[in-house]
């Protein structure tokens, strides 16, 4: 499938150096779009299409695995229990929601929240795609493995978590990842949830490295 026609704009508006709120625009409207034209089957089961929510001009993307039975209810990610548990893990990095944009693998509540089929991921692929190109962040920010498998495939979450890397995904580009626990996983799992709360903190770190890199340091 060819890019929408939104992203060839969008690399137009980004290559004049797009204000704040003419990006977020931008990304309200793709939103709407892919809530629209998403082929996703999903769709004929989910109550709203999640396509995700906080600044289109946020240094970190958020990227977990599927809409739960409150995000489907509400229309916006990560607003049950792990999303409560991962506001918190902001905050001890002194960010919150709005610093941040968070979205899913698929777009759509899976039936009984199952795994999403690789069908499903493929159909929502060009909408998250278009979100990370416009977004174009500092870090992306897998949650879980599933979100992992997506842009970086055959490794496993369980050694991948807590480290930074670079790497160019097809069809997308170059992009720094790093990869966490899943906060759902995490939540009830003593180990987990420790590792989870640890890798967090390198967050800030990595930006820090990031910059240094920027100014050739
Ligand atoms: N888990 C996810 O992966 N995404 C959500 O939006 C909520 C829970």
């Amino acid at each position: 499938m060819g890019k929408p026609k939104f992203q060839v704009l969008h690399r137009i508006y980004t290559e004049n150096s797009m204000s704040n709120e003419e990006k977020n625009r931008l990304l309200d409207t793709l939103n709407r779009k892919m809530a629209d034209a998403c082929t996703c089957e999903l769709k004929k089961t989910a109550t709203h299409a999640v396509p995700g929510i906080g600044s289109a001009d946020a240094r970190l993307l958020f990227i977990g695995e599927a809409p739960g039975k409150k995000e489907d209810e509400t229309g916006e990610p990560f607003v049950g229990a792990a999303g409560k548990f991962l506001n918190e893990m902001l905050a001890s990095i002194s960010l919150n929601r709005s610093d941040i944009y968070i979205t899913n693998v698929v777009k759509y509540r899976p039936p009984n929240n199952r795994d999403p089929l690789p069908e499903e991921v493929a159909a929502c692929w060009p909408w998250l795609r278009a979100q990370v190109e416009l977004i174009n962040p500092e870090i992306i920010i897998l949650l879980g493995r599933h979100a992992l498998e997506r842009f970086v495939p055959g490794k496993r979450i369980s050694v991948e978590h807590g480290q930074a890397f670079r790497r160019t995904v097809p069809d997308l580009g170059t992009y720094v990842f790093f990869a966490l626990y899943h906060p759902a996983a995490a939540l009830y799992n003593g180990s987990m949830r420790e590792t989870l709360l640890q890798d967090f903190q390198k967050i800030p770190k990595v930006l820090a490295l990031l910059e240094k890199e920027k100014q050739g340091a």
